[in-house]
């Protein structure tokens, strides 16, 4: 098993957590996710410029969010993530690294965010296993073609 597919196998468990959450309920837990990765907590003035949004709209969803259990706020505006919001948050940001990349190599690019952003929302667990796969091949493919 490679560092990729150990990596999903992990992550496999956590999918359940994203269940039934809207595209844009993915792009803030995955965002705060990230945020949360460099920090621990966050400032709702901070997501919502990362995701530029108004703060009035990323304080709403945080509290959709806190309501569905992925969220937990603290004083003065801080949020950190729950047991839940945190392995849903780590299979989000693992799905879109993993289209991210597949569409950098695809097109021989370093940024395809736009499209990542996009994709993302409509790929099932399953899909994303194999992509980050198909990836890895063809990385190793391109490499031993070049030496
Ligand atoms: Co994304």
């Amino acid at each position: 098993m490679n560092k990729n597919e150990s990596e999903f196998f992990t992550m496999k468990g956590y999918v359940e957590h994203t269940q039934g959450l809207t595209a844009s309920m993915e792009d803030y837990l995955e965002m705060i996710y990230r945020l949360s990765e460099s920090g621990g907590v966050i400032r709702v003035s901070e997501l919502a410029a990362c995701l530029h949004v108004r703060p009035p709209s990323a304080s709403k969803m945080s509290v959709i969010l806190k309501n569905e259990g992925f969220l937990s706020f603290q004083k003065y505006g801080y949020l950190t993530l729950t047991e839940k919001g945190k392995k849903a948050g780590k299979y989000l940001l693992y799905r879109h690294d993993t289209v991210h990349k597949f569409l950098c190599l695809l097109n021989g690019s370093e940024n395809e965010l736009e499209q990542a952003e996009k994709i993302e929302h409509f790929i099932n667990a399953k899909t994303v296993e194999n992509l980050a796969r198909l990836t890895e091949n063809l990385k190793v493919r391109k490499k031993s073609q070049n030496s």
